[in-house]
Order: structure tokens, then C-alpha cells, then sequence
């Protein structure tokens, strides 16, 4: 087989780089490896995220600068995949024009022979169709060799619909893997020597609604818990309406799962809530942060919050800085409000400024550092189980790893403590990381 090169870019939440990594496995087997060099590459993939403007604008960016490659190359292959292209479909060839592929979220495993094609007829071809079953949730994580962590799709899709979100437009309807093939899965991971799974859908915590078994979120964490030599399991992302009791109570009784739960709350306002199409107020979601911190004490949570949707007022505002107040999370994604098309609130009025939505995330953004910083400090004289990830990207002769809660802690230390778990003492606390010195090395990995 003619040897051919593959360059990949990704761009927008994990769900996207593995959709790309499930791309490079379905393309390997065609004849290409992939590179990291997009000048030696036959054929560039853009896996395209559409959730805000910004990500957009540096997608059409970023194509820009392989329009070059392309003029120098004129064989080279241009396909665009991921959720930008699933809504532009063929309107991308008026914006970009010398693509020569486009293929929706639904049309991933189809990509060899969308491929094959062109390289015959150098035809253009325009690909976003949705099928009822999306054939890519079927195809094995294949994380690179030597990796010690891995993403594992359970499920794809969302039907929830909240207001401002492009995602339930652009991936289609909810669809969840069956159990036994993700536990299978996660199996063979494990024997591969991966330590930690993070299991990822638009809303884990309604997995299963579609299996049809009778099996939810909570029996597959106990089914994959009980896995001989399985590392951490997490999880991403959660959907407060949908956190039930039994699975707030896995975080007491399921070893493996880690101490730390990324649990969006988008608005701390009620009214605001509402118009969101949430399905939950912040007294609900109040409730179920006391619920977590009753069963697992140390939980670790994260959360997202927009600013300046439709119609937020000053006063929704400060409630939402209430909120932040009461919970005090670890760690916040906070992003202003961003209009896109297709969606209940792009038709909504009251549109907030620029200008305002600038201001508020500004406030945000420095209350949470506030309390980032206390949490982060308050790890300081206690030991940590921390999962070796690779060596430190600032400081040489540091290796940088994760605590169960998620916080990035360095340390000095030696490459050959990639993948195993050891206790550090945190002597100092960062806002982004802490750091700290050795105490032993394979330490049990439990809280
Ligand atoms: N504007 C701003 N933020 C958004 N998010 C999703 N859609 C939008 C939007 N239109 C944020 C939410 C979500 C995170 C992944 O991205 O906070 O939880
Ligand atoms: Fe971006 Fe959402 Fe698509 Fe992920 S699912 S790539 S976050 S638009």
C-alpha cells in the first residue's frame, strides 16, 4: 500500500480529538500515518467546533494558512469534519473555497471511502447527513502507544436542547453504547496499561435512557469499578438535572472513581435558568452540591457559567455570584455568551452588550481566582496520590501529574514515574497548580 501522510487539528471539547483519533485509525488502515508536520501531509483534516463565535473565527483562520500548502500542492486533500461543518455544510465552499471535503458529526466512518473517492475524481463532495445509528460510537478508543490515560465514549448526542447550545442541533439525538461493549472496552484498555478512563458524552448522566436495558450512568460506573487492575475513572460532562442519588453515592463507595465531578451550572439566577431551558433552579442545584459533599467530603467541582445570556439583568448577575460564594467550586470554565444559529436564544431579545458581558466575566473570572487560590493553598502540608503524566513543560527535571480531585501538581522526579501513582506533600499552591516533593512511589491509589 502507497505510503501517504495524515495531518489532524482539532479544535473544541474532548468529544472532538476523539473523534479524531477514531479519523486517524479509520484512515491508517488506507494507507496513511499521521504526521505533525502539515507541510509533508497528502491529505489535512480540520475536526471543527462551532460551540462559540471565537471558536469559528479561528477555525476559518487557521484554514487560511493551508490555503498556502494547497497552492504549492495541488494534490493535497483538504477535508473538514466536527461541528462547524455539520452546520455549514456545503455554504464552507462559499467561505472556503479551496476545501475539497466536508463531512458531518454522523459521517465519520464513512471517511475512507469519502477519501478514496476523491483521491480518484478529485470531486468535491459534501457529506452531513444523520443516521439513526451513528456508526463512529462504535469504533475502539485507540489511545497513542506509551499513553496512560484515556478517553472512552459512552455515549453521543444530546437531547436537551438548552437555549443558547449548537451541540443537540449538530451531533443529533442522544444514542448510548451498550454496556458490556463499553465495559469490554474498558478492559482491554486496562490491560494495555492505561490508568485512568475518562468516559465522555454530552450528558453522561442520562446514559442509558437510550440503551433500552434498564441499565443508567450509576450501574455502569459500579460494572466498570469492579474491573480487575482498573486505574481512575472519570467522567465528562454532567448535567445537573440528571445527577441522581445513586450516582452521588458511587462517589462514596466506587474506589476507582475520582474525587471530582464537573458539574455546569451556566447561571446562578433562576429566571435566567428558565430562558436557558435548564430544567433546574439554583436552590436544585444547591442541594444536589450538598448532596455530593455529604457522601465524599474532599469532592473536588468544577463548573461553566456564560455570562450575559438574553436578558440577564445586574441582579441575575449577582446571583450567580452568590452562587459562586455558596459552592466556592475548585475550578470554573466561564465563558460571555455567545449567539449561534439555529438555537431558542439566538431568536430571544434583550441581547446584553458587549461591552457588559466584557465586564461581568471580568468580576467572575476574579472571584473565582479568589477561591481557586484558597482551595488550591489549602492543599498545602497534605499528601496527595498524584498520577504521573510526563515530564513538566516549564521546569526541566520536574514530572507533572494529577491528583484525584484533577489538580495539576509538579514535582521533581524522573521519567520513569510515567504512569504510576505517588504520594507528593504539596508544599506550595498556584493558581493554575501546586507543587511539591516525593514522599513514595507506588502508593495505593485511593483517597
Ligand atoms: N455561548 C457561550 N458559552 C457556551 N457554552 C455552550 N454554548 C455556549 C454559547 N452559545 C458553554 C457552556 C458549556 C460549555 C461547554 O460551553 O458553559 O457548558
Ligand atoms: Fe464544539 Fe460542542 Fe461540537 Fe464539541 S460538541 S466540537 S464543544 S460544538
Amino acid at each position: 500500500m502507497e505510503k501517504k501522510n495524515l495531518y489532524i487539528q482539532t479544535f473544541g471539547c474532548q468529544m472532538n480529538v476523539q473523534d479524531a483519533e477514531k479519523m486517524a485509525a479509520l484512515l491508517k488502515d488506507t494507507g496513511y500515518e499521521t504526521t505533525d508536520d502539515p507541510g509533508r501531509a497528502d491529505l489535512i483534516i480540520v475536526n471543527t467546533c462551532s460551540i462559540r463565535e471565537k471558536a469559528a473565527q479561528k477555525i476559518y483562520s487557521q484554514l487560511g494558512r493551508f490555503r498556502a500548502l494547497k497552492e504549492e500542492k495541488p494534490k493535497l486533500i483538504i477535508g473538514v469534519g466536527g461541528c462547524l461543518a455539520q452546520q455549514w455544510g456545503d455554504r464552507f465552499f462559499q467561505r472556503v473555497s479551496y476545501v475539497d471535503l466536508v463531512f458531518g458529526t454522523h459521517q465519520i466512518h464513512r471517511l475512507p471511502e469519502l477519501v478514496g473517492a476523491l483521491e480518484q475524481t478529485g470531486e468535491r463532495k459534501v457529506e452531513t447527513g444523520f443516521c439513526d445509528h451513528v456508526r463512529s460510537l462504535d469504533i475502539p478508543a485507540q489511545p497513542p502507544p506509551g499513553a496512560i490515560s484515556s478517553f472512552v465514549t459512552i455515549m453521543q448526542g444530546c437531547n436537551n436542547y438548552c437555549a443558547y447550545c449548537v451541540v443537540p442541533h449538530l451531533r443529533g439525538r442522544e444514542e448510548s453504547r451498550p454496556l458490556p461493549e463499553i465495559v469490554g472496552e474498558v478492559e482491554t484498555l486496562t490491560r494495555r496499561g492505561i490508568r485512568e478512563m475518562t468516559l465522555l458524552g454530552q450528558n453522561v448522566n442520562s446514559y442509558g435512557q437510550t440503551a433500552n436495558d434498564g441499565r443508567d450512568f450509576a450501574d455502569l460506573i459500579c460494572a466498570l469499578g469492579e474491573i480487575p487492575g482498573i486505574g481512575r475513572i472519570r467522567f465528562t460532562t454532567s448535567h445537573p438535572k440528571d445527577l441522581s442519588l445513586r450516582l452521588i453515592d458511587c462517589f462514596g463507595k466506587v474506589v476507582p472513581l475520582c474525587e471530582h465531578i464537573h458539574l455546569p451550572v451556566q447561571s446562578g439566577s433562576d429566571r435566567v435558568l428558565r430562558r436557558m431551558n435548564r430544567g433546574y433552579t439554583a436552590e436544585v442545584y444547591l442541594e444536589k452540591v450538598a448532596a455530593l459533599r455529604k457522601v465524599c467530603p474532599e469532592i473536588s467541582i468544577t463548573s461553566d457559567v456564560i455570562v450575559g445570556f438574553p436578558g440577564e439583568e445586574e441582579e441575575d448577575f449577582r446571583a450567580t455570584l452568590d452562587l459562586l460564594n455558596e459552592v466556592r467550586f475548585d475550578n470554573l470554565f466561564s465563558f460571555q455568551y455567545s449567539e449561534r444559529e439555529g438555537t431558542a436564544a439566538a431568536g430571544m431579545d434583550y441581547k446584553v452588550c458587549d461591552g457588559v458581558k466584557r465586564e461581568r466575566l471580568r468580576i467572575l473570572q476574579a472571584l473565582q481566582a479568589e477561591h481557586t487560590l484558597v482551595k488550591n493553598r489549602a492543599c498545602v502540608g497534605h499528601t496527595e496520590n498524584v498520577l504521573v503524566e510526563g515530564p513538566s513543560k516549564k521546569e526541566s527535571g520536574e514530572m507533572t501529574g494529577r491528583t484525584r480531585g484533577n489538580r495539576i501538581v509538579n514535582f521533581p522526579g524522573r521519567r520513569e514515574l510515567i504512569g504510576e501513582t505517588v504520594s507528593v506533600r504539596i508544599s506550595e499552591a498556584f493558581l493554575h497548580s501546586l507543587r511539591g516533593k516525593m514522599e513514595e512511589k507506588g502508593a495505593a491509589d485511593v483517597h
